[in-house]
C-alpha cells in the first residue's frame, strides 16, 4: 500500500464523532444467542468498518485549487462540443451519478460500463471499475480525451482552450503560484483531484459506529447483522464498505457479462471477471447497478451478489434487512461545497 494512501485511509477511518468508538469490549461470558449489548454492537462492527468517516475540512490555503477544481468539474467547455462536463455523468446533486444505465458522451455515444459515484472515490485502492487510473487526478486526464466522453482531440487543444478563458488564466494563477506556466492538461487534473478530494459523506452510521447507539434505528441495527452474518463483509468492509480489493464477480456462481474486468489491464487469466469491489456508500442512491448497469434495483443487486458471490438465496426478509441496513449508508457532502460555481 503506498503511503498517501494508507494517510488517507487513516483521514477517513478518523472519527467524526463526538464520542471515541469504545476499545475492545469485554466477551459477554453468557453462551446464549441474546442480542449483544448495544455498546458491545457497536464495538463489534467497529471492527469490520472502522470508526466511521468524517466530513472533509478546507483550509483557506487550499481554497484557490478547490475553487479551480469544482469550476473544471462543471464545465462543458472542457468537451469537444462544449455539451458535457464531469457532472454531466457524475452529478453531484445526484449522489455523483446520473442514474443511467451507461452514459452518453459527446454526441450520444454510449460506452460499455456504468458510471460511478465520485463521491468517496478518491479513497479507493484505484480509479474505475478495473482499477486502471491509480487516483483521482491520474483518472481526470481520461475522460477529457476519451472519444465517447468529452472527445478533446488532444492535451494541446485543452490548454489552448482554457488559455482562451480570461477567468481560467486568472484561477490557474492564483491555484499554482510561482509556476509561470499554471494552465497544463496536468494541472487541470490536479485541481479537479484535489476537488473531488473533499466529497466524503458521512451518514448516520458514522455516528453509530462513534457510539452513538440510537444513531441507527433497531431494523437498521438488525440489517447490519444480518449483512455481516450473510457473509458480504468479505468483500464491502472497512470504511467504505468497499473499494478497497479486487474480486471476481461470479465468485461462486458465473456471472454472464462480456467484460473481463481487470484481466483488461494486466493480461493475467487470473484477473478474468475481476472487478473492483465498489463501496456501498450512498448505494441506495446510486442505481443502476454493476459494471454494465444491468441490474436496475438495489433488491435486484443485493439478491444477485448473494447468490453469484456467496451461493445462497436470501429471504424476502433477509434482503429487506439488508437494504435497509444499506440506506442508512446514504451521506451528504456539504451543498455549498458541491454547488455549481459561476463559470469564468
Ligand atoms: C460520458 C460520461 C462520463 C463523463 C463525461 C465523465 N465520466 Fe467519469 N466515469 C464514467 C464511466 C462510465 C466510468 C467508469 C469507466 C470504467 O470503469 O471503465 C467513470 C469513472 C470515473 C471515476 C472512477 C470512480 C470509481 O469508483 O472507480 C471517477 C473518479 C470519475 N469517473 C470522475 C470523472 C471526472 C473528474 C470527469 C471529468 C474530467 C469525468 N469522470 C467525466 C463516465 C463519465
Ligand atoms: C466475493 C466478493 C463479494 C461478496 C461476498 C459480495 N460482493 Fe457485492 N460486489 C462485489 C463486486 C466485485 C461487485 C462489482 C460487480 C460488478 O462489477 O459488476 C459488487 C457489487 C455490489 C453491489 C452493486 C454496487 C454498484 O454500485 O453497482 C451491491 C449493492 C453489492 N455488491 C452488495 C453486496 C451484498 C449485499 C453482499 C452480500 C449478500 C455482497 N455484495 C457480497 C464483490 C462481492
Amino acid at each position: 500500500m503506498n503511503p498517501v494512501r494508507i494517510a488517507l485511509l487513516a483521514a477517513l477511518t478518523a472519527c467524526g464523532g463526538a464520542e471515541p468508538a469504545p476499545a475492545e469490549a469485554p466477551k459477554p461470558a453468557e453462551t446464549t444467542t441474546k442480542a449483544p449489548s448495544a455498546p458491545t454492537a457497536i464495538s463489534n462492527a467497529a471492527k469490520v468498518f472502522g470508526a466511521g468517516i468524517a466530513a472533509a475540512t478546507v483550509t483557506d490555503a487550499e481554497r484557490p485549487l478547490l475553487d479551480l477544481g469544482r469550476a473544471l468539474y462543471f464545465d462543458p467547455r472542457l468537451s469537444k462540443d462544449d455539451t458535457i462536463s464531469c457532472n454531466s455523468c457524475h452529478q453531484l446533486d445526484r449522489y455523483g451519478v446520473d442514474g443511467e444505465p451507461t452514459s452518453p458522451g459527446v454526441g450520444g455515444k454510449r460506452g460499455g460500463r456504468n458510471s460511478p459515484t465520485s463521491l468517496n472515490a478518491f479513497a479507493h485502492i484505484a480509479q474505475f471499475w478495473d482499477g486502471r487510473a491509480p487516483d483521482v487526478e491520474a483518472q481526470a486526464k481520461g475522460p477529457v480525451l476519451n472519444p465517447g466522453e468529452m472527445a478533446m482531440p488532444s492535451e494541446a487543444a485543452v490548454e489552448k482552450k482554457l488559455k482562451g478563458v480570461k477567468g481560467y488564466v486568472d484561477l490557474f494563477a492564483k491555484a499554482f503560484p510561482g509556476e509561470t506556466q499554471p494552465i497544463t492538461y496536468d494541472n487541470m487534473a490536479k485541481a479537479i483531484g484535489a476537488f473531488e478530494r473533499k466529497l466524503t459523506t458521512p451518514s448516520k452510521f458514522d455516528r453509530y459506529l462513534g457510539g452513538q447507539a440510537d444513531a441507527l434505528s433497531a431494523d437498521e441495527v438488525k440489517g447490519m447483522e444480518t449483512f455481516v452474518a450473510t457473509g458480504c463483509t468479505a468483500c464491502h468492509s472497512g470504511p467504505l464498505l468497499g473499494g478497497q480489493t479486487y474480486m471476481k464477480l461470479g465468485m461462486v456462481e458465473p456471472y454472464e457479462t462480456n467484460d473481463l474486468g481487470r484481466y483488461e489491464v494486466t493480461k493475467n487469466d487470473a484477473h478474468k471477471y475481476v472487478f473492483k469491489v465498489p463501496s456501498l456508500r450512498n448505494v441506495a442512491q446510486t442505481g443502476p447497478y454493476f459494471h454494465d448497469g444491468t441490474v436496475a434495483t438495489l433488491d435486484d443487486a443485493v439478491a444477485k451478489m448473494a447468490k453469484h458471490q456467496l451461493g445462497k438465496q436470501l429471504s424476502d426478509t433477509d434482503r429487506a434487512a439488508i437494504i435497509t441496513f444499506l440506506g442508512a449508508l446514504t451521506g451528504q457532502v456539504d451543498a455549498t461545497y458541491t454547488a455549481k460555481p459561476t463559470l469564468p
